[in-house]
């Protein structure tokens, strides 16, 4: 079935051509066009894989080009005052408001996240876009007198100042196609950079609809590029181009490896894999614990990099959590189509193939032990929200990070366990502890080699102006409303040499 939300205006109409399904153009040196390459790739719906439109594969020539003139716009832009930077910020927080509903339902279809996770989605991008315009108003330099260094008299002053890097790539993901990719457009804009956005494949239309609200609400011509084709046919050529100054990619810890190494000497900012744990002290509030471990593990059908992927404990506190766990599913998922109301925290995963991994997965671990109690089936795109219990930690299942509603049970013989199991994991996103002492809780989180300890609430990104980062394979450098603003500048310093 193609797209067919309602349309509020004729914003978007200059975005694709006429044809059932449309064809989508790219977005370069200020107009929307045809690809020279003839070749698209098709985005198909994960409810029930309808095309929702076709995006076309840029040329390394066009992809030249818009890095040509993303350059060349740069230098004009950092000039911009800032005041009128942060004012185009806030219209474009005021247009993604203005097409919530056009947004929303474009991404149920796309991406299959149920109607309120995409709605939430919308309206926090805008939220998010605002505060970035407030906060970077904070930002400033400072200077140095030299005298504070043994030696020196007061000789020099340094005055020091946050400046652009240039040419920003900003790389989103599928799981949040529109917040992800403003929250590396809106800091890298803001702080001076133009910006080359590839979108995925799979959001990729959400994507395009986000930089048509940019050059709506003013960007300059060139300051902002969004190039289509999926990763395997322009990510590399994107990734190692000599002019791309700096990378922020959001997506999984292979891709991530394989993009560091392939852009040496230029700055990253890469959030990738997480497989999330709970550790569930005895004397945890069950009640708060079980619906903390249901949200955070089954949330648009686990595919988020903070969801929670294993539960670990004594036996006897899993005996107590399990049932109440299984009972808590059967109250708040339900699985189904993601434009149902009805429909509950588990929509399909994001594509056929991808669910057919996830069952592989699954069916690898009951094979090596691990017991399903709840789920484990696969219909179409669609994974049953499933616990699977006697797992290793070793097996697939929680070392890898299955991108599904799918969460494992651990039985440790005592926190101490607990703590090397998730510190000998290649991931360090987040891991939660439920403990009523919250003491104890701070005592054990520096225990956890990862970016968040969270007490007492399942792992999650937001409020989005704390810090978000990842050690180990999860993750470099650090985002967050201030910290994406400062990543997304360098310091330049200017030294005066008083004369003497
Ligand atoms: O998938 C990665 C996202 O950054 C997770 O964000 O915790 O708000 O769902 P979230």
């Amino acid at each position: 079935m193609l797209y067919t939300g309602t349309m509020t205006e004729d914003l978007f109409d200059i975005l694709h051509n006429t044809a059932t399904p449309p064809v989508y153009r790219y977005f370069s040196g200020g107009s929307w066009k045809e690809s020279a390459s003839g070749k698209t790739t098709s985005v198909y719906s994960p409810i029930d894989n309808s095309v929702v439109g076709i995006l076309q594969v840029v040329t390394p020539k066009e992809i030249d080009d818009a890095i040509e003139t993303a350059c060349n716009a740069q230098r004009e832009w950092e000039q911009t005052p800032l005041n009128q930077r942060v004012k185009i910020m806030h219209l474009v927080a005021d247009w993604i408001r203005h097409n919530e509903q056009y947004l929303t339902d474009l991404l149920v279809m796309e991406i299959g996240k149920t109607a309120s996770e995409a709605k939430s989605e919308i309206a926090r991008t805008a939220d998010l876009t605002d505060y970035f315009a407030d906060e970077v108003q904070s930002i400033r330099g400072e200077t140095l007198d030299s005298d504070n260094f043994p030696g020196y008299d007061k000789g020099r002053i340094a005055v020091i100042e946050h400046v652009a890097y240039g040419v920003v790539l900003s790389i989103a993901p599928f799981n949040y196609p529109v917040n992800l990719a403003a929250s590396k457009i809106v800091p890298a804009l803001l702080m001076g950079n133009s910006v080359v956005f590839k979108p995925p494949t799979q959001g990729g239309i959400s994507g395009l609809h986000l930089a048509r609200i940019f050059e709506k609400a003013g960007v300059p011509a060139g300051v902002l590029t969004c190039a289509t084709g999926g990763g395997s046919q322009i990510g590399d050529y994107l990734v190692s181009h000599p002019k791309i100054d700096m990378i922020a990619f959001t997506g999984n810890s292979d891709t991530g490896l394989a993009i560091a190494a392939k852009a040496p000497m230029k700055q990253l900012l890469f959030e990738c894999g997480g497989n999330n744990a709970t550790i569930v002290f005895p004397d945890a509030d069950m009640n708060l614990t079980v619906k903390e471990i249901v949200k955070g593990g089954f949330s648009y059908a686990g595919q988020r990099c903070t969801a929670i992927k294993y539960v670990l404990s004594t036996p006897g506190v899993l005996e107590t959590l399990l049932p109440q766990v299984l009972e808590t599913i059967k109250e708040m998922v339900a699985m189904g189509d993601p434009r149902q109301d009805s429909t509950k925290l588990v929509g399909p995963v994001i594509s056929l193939a991808t669910a057919k991994e996830i069952e592989e997965v699954i069916l690898e671990a009951v094979k090596e032990g691990a017991v399903v109690v709840s789920g484990g089936h696969r219909r179409d795109a669609y994974i049953e929200p499933t616990i699977l219990t006697k797992v290793k930690p070793s097996m697939n299942i929680v070392s890898k990070e299955v991108f599904g509603p799918v969460v494992s049970f651990i039985a440790v013989s005592d926190m101490d366990e607990a703590v090397r199991i998730v510190n000998s994991q290649r991931f360090g996103l987040q891991a939660c502890v439920f403990t009523k002492d919250e003491g104890a809780g701070l005592k054990y989180a520096p225990l956890l080699n990862v970016g968040t300890v969270q007490i007492n609430g399942s792992p999650q990104r937001g409020p989005d102006h704390f810090p978000f980062l990842g050690v180990k394979h999860s993750g470099v450098g650090v985002q967050g409303v201030r910290y994406s603003l400062e990543a997304m500048s360098r310091l330049k310093s200017v030294v005066i040499n008083k004369p003497q």
